[in-house]
């Protein structure tokens, strides 16, 4: 029987096959959750990171970037909330010792029909009516299927600890990130001395994360180590609510511009889901072949952060209006994107599959912006030293400006068949009347129509697609 293969294995599987994500650690059996990127993942990812870095620093004069420490001072996190609040409910398994995050068993057996309750409806419940009420409603222990065997809940903080320096003791406690945020709020003096900006005005930047994740998995989709690219815009708290809306119509246009407008949704968060320094959260969620999931975020941050921090270092952080003198703490919108989630996003939109039989191809319909390689170069065939010195010849010219790739083994078709795999938008030819009238045939990796295009012309042709 030919039983059809679950979309998300066929991504996991052309991802470790064709080097853009691999298993963490795989050598010593891996790791789990742990993944690492290969040579056409980081590519992709830094396509992607580039695209968004040009989008909304480069291309706009009211944002900046930054880099900031993985770690940092532990009172920044004591400050901004995180060491007392940053945490998950979490019930343990008494059999099989497994873990797992209340709010998503109950999420799950809410869609199953089993139960009709959120965290929210129970958070007034003593922990043995809450126990009770678990151990019944949501079913067996996803790992082992016992019943009814469930702990009562406790809070989980999802910070990653470590030591600063060889003495593993309590003063020496330090924290990796578990968001790039704080790094823009700490250094809002900096940069406000550094560049002169005038309200509003942004600062922004990429870079990893870190959450001890009760439950990671639905492999790079919710992983303990991850990139964000984030913005914190500044404003007077009067226009808050005006640049909530402009940036979320920003990640509505950002989600088009790469391609996953389809299956993307908008959700306003209620209180009650809202992390605690939000005091409006809209989630961009995305239709993922395991179901719909948080993909960014965007929340009205108020001036939460920059308060806690003047309060905690005795530094001011308060903003002088230069025109009118006012003296204030500026309110902060925080658009938030993952790039992880961006990166599986992108391959699960773009994974195509037509033909049959030997026709059959896969293909990655990749925006050519974030293609890993634009154009692919073959000479028809390998033997014949005319065409491989032509096609070298274009190789190289061409790779001065793109990524470009070549292939010169095997059957023509196949070489094309590898190229729409990694998503390689143009596949260029020369053969024989490549010889004779200095034209290539380019293959458009979508169509699989090729079209004859002048050597000379071959540059503009690319810029004008790409
Ligand atoms: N500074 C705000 C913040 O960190 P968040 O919703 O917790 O907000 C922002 O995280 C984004 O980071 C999420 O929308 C998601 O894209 C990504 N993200 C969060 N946790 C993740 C994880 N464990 N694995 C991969 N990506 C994650």
């Amino acid at each position: 029987m030919n039983q059809e293969i679950p979309l998300m294995d066929k991504i996991v599987s052309l991802a470790k096959r064709r080097g853009f994500v691999f298993p963490g650690s795989e050598i010593y059996g891996g790791m789990a959750n742990s993944w690492d990127y290969g040579p056409l993942g980081v590519e992709l990812k830094n396509n992607i990171k580039q695209l968004w870095w040009s989008r909304f620093v480069h291309r706009r004069d009211d944002i900046v970037g930054i880099d900031t420490a993985l770690i940092m001072n532990p009172k920044v996190w004591e400050a901004s909330g995180h060491l007392a609040n940053f945490s998950d409910p979490l019930i343990e398994c008494k059999m099989c010792h497994g873990r797992f995050r209340v709010d998503l068993l109950l999420d799950q057996a809410m869609v199953d029909g089993k139960s009709n309750k959120t965290m929210e409806m129970l958070k007034n419940w003593s922990v043995d009516e809450v126990t009770e009420f678990l151990n019944k409603n949501i079913g067996p222990c996803p790992q082992c299927k016992a019943v009814g065997k469930f702990t009562p809940p406790r809070q989980f903080n999802l910070m990653f600890k470590t030591f600063i320096g060889p003495a593993e003791e309590q003063a020496n406690i330090a924290y990796f990130r578990p968001e790039t945020a704080q790094g823009m709020f700490v250094n809002f003096k900096n940069v406000l001395d550094t560049t002169r900006k005038k309200l509003p005005f942004g600062i922004a930047q990429i870079g990893k994360a870190f959450r001890n994740e009760i439950t990671p998995g639905n492999f790079i989709f919710r992983t303990r180590e991850f990139e964000q690219m984030e913005v914190e815009f500044f404003t007077h708290p009067a226009d808050a609510e005006k640049w909530f809306e402009y940036w979320l119509n920003e990640q509505k246009t950002w989600v088009k511009e790469i391609g996953i407008e389809e299956g993307a949704v908008f959700i306003e968060i209620p209180e009650a889901d809202r992390a605690h320094y939000s005091k409006r959260s809209v989630d961009t969620e995305y239709q993922f072949p395991f179901g719909q999931k948080e993909l960014y975020g965007i929340a009205y941050r108020t001036d939460f952060d920059l308060k806690n921090h003047m309060k905690a270092s005795g530094q001011s952080l308060e903003y002088t209006d230069p025109q009118t003198g006012e003296k204030l703490v500026p309110h902060v919108i925080e658009p938030t994107w993952g790039v992880d989630r961006t990166m599986l996003a992108v391959l699960c939109a773009s994974y195509h599959e037509d033909g049959e039989g030997d026709e059959k191809r896969v293909y990655l319909k990749l925006p050519p912006k974030l293609a890993p390689y634009k154009a692919a170069v073959f000479p028809l065939i390998k033997n014949k030293p005319e065409l491989v010195t032509k096609a070298k010849e274009i190789y190289d010219n061409l790779r001065a400006i793109f990524p470009v790739a070549w292939d010169d083994r095997g059957n023509i078709g196949k070489r094309y068949y590898a190229q729409d795999e990694i998503g390689t938008p143009y596949c260029i030819t020369v053969d024989f009347q490549s010889l004779d009238d200095k034209t290539v045939t380019i293959r458009d990796r979508d169509t699989a129509k090729q079209e004859r295009v002048k050597i000379e012309e071959v540059i503009n042709y690319l810029r004008s697609k790409i």
